[in-house]
């Protein structure tokens, strides 16, 4: 009974961890995911993920990209895919756009939101979309204010928020000065990405910290590439700092094109799991989730990414 009391007070001393009601995740499973495999898969595979994803419970899913089809084959069937899928009231199906071309071309098939995506490296901006980091800036400029026009959402990324596979370590100021840009040209939000999985929650934390010096946190998302496996860890540590959008893909799908060797986001299914278990809100299914990552991961022939699915007997 001492030895009770004892543990008990000494457990009552543990700070309690400040963690949001509400989180939202922002599937990108479709997009990120699917962007790095090599097989090209049919639109009609990736129009059934969409759907199953969409009744879910999702509220924002990344259907694809308006890149050149040159450099990314995988999305070039962009306007099939969205003419395809059903859109489900209340739910908001993003695309990426690299310039005006793509704005255009995402314009003609309907699309009510778009995001943009810079990097706070040099070199993964070389080599990811062909220009400078203050190219970028200029060209999403008059991606953003084309947007704005036809009143179409712009939702921005920064890349290589913690690490370039071309140029190692990352300033977080240099991060701050992308972020701060795309908010000032008016992205309602901006996703940071740890696009090679390099990350540990004590840098992810002082990054948000630095940033949100300067930007609204409220205006900040996460998206980590679990590489090393520190995505889920990095994500709860950022949650503390007040962070609630988190991007995630089911079944832990993808990497990037342009940074080789980088593992899939955080498995969707994984991020879910946590956030019922610290009774945070998502409006999302898990159920329904798995169901999705399963469907994908068997028309791929992959096993999935992520624990959960495996650990709930997703082969079933
Ligand atoms: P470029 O070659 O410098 O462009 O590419 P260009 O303007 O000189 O045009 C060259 C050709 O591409 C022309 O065609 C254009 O018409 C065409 P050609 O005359 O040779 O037949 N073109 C296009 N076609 C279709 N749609 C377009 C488009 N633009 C030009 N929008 C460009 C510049 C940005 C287009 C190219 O570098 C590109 O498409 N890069 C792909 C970038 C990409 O998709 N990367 C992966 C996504 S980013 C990511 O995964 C990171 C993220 O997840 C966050 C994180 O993890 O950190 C978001
Ligand atoms: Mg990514």
């Amino acid at each position: 009974m001492m030895v009770q009391s004892c543990c008990l007070s000494a457990l009552k001393k543990v700070p309690e961890m400040t963690l949001p009601k509400r989180v939202k995740i922002v599937e990108v499973g479709s997009r990120d995911g699917l962007q790095n495999e090599k097989k090209i898969v049919p639109a009609a595979v990736k129009i059934a993920l969409i759907n199953r994803l969409s009744k879910s419970g999702l509220s924002a899913i990344e259907v694809t990209s308006f890149v050149s089809p040159k450099w990314v084959p995988q999305m070039a069937d962009n306007v099939e895919v969205l003419s395809g899928i059903t859109r489900s009231p209340g739910v908001s199906y993003p695309v990426l756009v690299p310039n005006l071309k793509g704005l255009e071309a995402a314009l003609a098939a309907d699309v009510k939101e778009i995001a943009v995506f810079a990097s706070a490296s040099e070199l993964f901006s070389r080599n990811n979309i062909n220009c400078s980091v203050a190219e970028s800036i200029d060209r999403f400029a008059a991606v953003i204010a084309r947007a704005k026009q036809r009143q179409i959402k712009v939702r921005g990324y920064v890349s290589c928020v913690l690490g370039c596979p071309y140029e190692g370590e990352v300033a977080p100021a240099a991060v701050t000065q992308v972020a701060r840009r795309l908010l000032e040209l008016g992205c309602y939000e901006v996703s940071l990405g740890d696009t090679i999985g390099v990350g540990t929650p004590g840098q992810a934390q002082t990054l948000i910290d630095t940033v949100a010096e300067v930007v609204p946190i409220k205006q900040l998302a996460v998206h980590f590439h679990d590489t090393y496996g520190q995505a889920l860890a990095n994500i709860l540590a950022v949650l503390e700092r007040g962070i609630s959008v988190v991007d995630s893909s089911v079944a832990g799908l993808g990497g990037c094109p342009y940074a080789a060797d980088a593992a899939g986001n955080v498995a969707s299914e994984d991020l879910l799991y946590m956030l019922n278990g610290l009774d945070i809100e998502t409006g999302v299914n898990l159920e329904k989730l798995i169901a999705a990552g399963n469907y994908i991961t068997q028309e791929l022939g992959c096993t999935s990414g992520s624990k959960v699915a495996c650990a709930m007997g997703y082969r079933r």
